[in-house]
């Protein structure tokens, strides 16, 4: 079996989804349910035997030691983190204790567990950490895509944290030989993202003819890929991966903030064409810029596409409009991860209220 952290999240219960829509292996999903963790991800699996969940910190070392020995898993698929940057800024300390803390935790955790394994099980384990392509910092408009070798250079609080991660992970191959994999993927969007993320965010802001906040003007570039993209190219990895290596992931889809916003807008246009909004892109509003606002990210996915043969099989064109579907199907899973903290959350970053036009 393997452990899923984080398998509550956005990603994490995509790729809980991906892996057993085409394997028998039984997961747990190992996960602290924060205000981005939401056990409604995985109603799907409810009565599913290979499915089981246990809410735990992963900065608590004697219980990560405790579910290791318990379930003897073959893999550990990192996920949990802190991952939303405007959050980072705001409060930056639990980006540090979740994602420098709690990595190494289980790190520790998953060094004892594998040194007590035979030989034959510890060459078969793996200990794949999921990261981002933050830790390359930001591209000017002509350089070229972040490779494997890009120096590190993170600038938020959330991408320092990440940046920790990897070069622990990093230090627990090189020195104790635990065989690590680091994936260092773009933006994803599709089913599950949390609504305070900006593609999720303006799809619900639109619907409800609110102000659709783009920072600075727009013209930040992000690279995106389709969840179910990413969980593949995990799969992948975890499978054919070379141990220690790094594999960079990204859907080769570079869009300034602001076209992606106006996208989002003539899908919604078509889709909901009475919505007596008028255009939506009207509702476009430039608001004050992220701090320290990365200008652009962009993935080579060379090396995972040479040596493992993964490329993205959703287009991006493709990939929106089926995110904007999967949100309009499911408004009452939105209701219902739009909380008190989602509240909070709001009117903290976007001033008082939830943004209105
Ligand atoms: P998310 O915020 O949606 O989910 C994070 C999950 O981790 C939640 O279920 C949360 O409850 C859990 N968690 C947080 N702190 C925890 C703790 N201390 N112990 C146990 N569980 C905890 O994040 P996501 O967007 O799904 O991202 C998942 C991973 O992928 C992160 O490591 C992130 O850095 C990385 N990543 C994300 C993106 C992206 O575009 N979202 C891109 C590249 C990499
Ligand atoms: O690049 C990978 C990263 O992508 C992941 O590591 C992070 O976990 C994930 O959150 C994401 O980070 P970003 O900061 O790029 O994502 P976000 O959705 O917050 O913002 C995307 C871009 O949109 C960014 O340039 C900021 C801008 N934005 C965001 C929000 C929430 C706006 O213009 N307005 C907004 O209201």
């Amino acid at each position: 079996m393997i452990i899923v952290t984080g398998g509550a999240g956005f990603i994490g219960s995509n790729f809980v989804a991906s892996w057993l829509a085409s394997s028998d292996e039984p997961i747990l999903v190992v996960d602290k349910l924060t205000y981005a963790g939401n056990l409604e991800n995985l109603a799907s699996y409810r009565n599913d035997a290979r499915l089981l969940f246990q809410a735990a910190d992963i900065c608590d070392q004697p219980v990560m030691e405790q579910l290791l020995q318990q379930h003897s898993p073959r893999a550990i698929i990192h996920f949990a983190a802190e991952s939303h940057v405007d959050r980072s800024i705001h409060g930056p300390a639990e980006f540090i204790r979740t994602n420098v803390n709690g990595t190494f935790s289980l790190l520790e955790a998953a060094r004892g567990y594998w040194g007590g394994m035979t030989a034959e099980s510890k060459a078969a384990f793996r200990f794949l950490h999921v990261s981002t392509d933050e830790v390359y910092g930001s591209l000017g408009e002509q350089d070229p895509p972040f490779t494997e070798t890009t120096p590190y250079s993170p600038n938020s609080p959330y991408s320092a944290s990440k940046a920790a991660s990897d070069h622990l992970v990093r230090a627990y191959f090189h020195t104790y030989g635990l065989p690590t994999l680091t994936t260092n993927c773009s933006n994803n969007y599709g089913p599950f993202q949390f609504p305070e993320k900006l593609i999720p965010l303006m799809i619900m802001n639109a619907l409800e003819g609110k102000r659709l906040p783009v920072y600075g003007d727009g013209r930040n570039v992000r690279d995106w890929l389709y969840v179910a993209d990413h969980c593949t190219a995990i799969m992948e990895v975890l499978d054919r991966g070379r141990i220690g290596e790094v594999y960079n992931i990204g859907g080769n889809s570079e869009r300034r903030n602001l076209e992606v916003v106006e996208r989002l807008c003539e899908i919604l246009d078509e889709l909901r064409p009475d919505a007596g909004i008028g255009p939506h892109r009207s509702l476009v509003s430039f608001v004050k810029d992220r701090p320290g606002h990365d200008q652009r990210y962009a993935i080579d996915s060379g090396k995972i596409q040479r040596e493992l043969g993964w490329r993205p099989s959703v287009t991006f064109e493709e990939g929106l409009r089926r995110t904007v579907a999967w949100y309009l199907d499911h408004m009452d899973w939105v209701r219902h991860v739009r909380s008190g903290e989602y509240r909070r959350w709001i009117s903290l970053q976007y001033g008082s209220g939830e943004p209105s036009k």
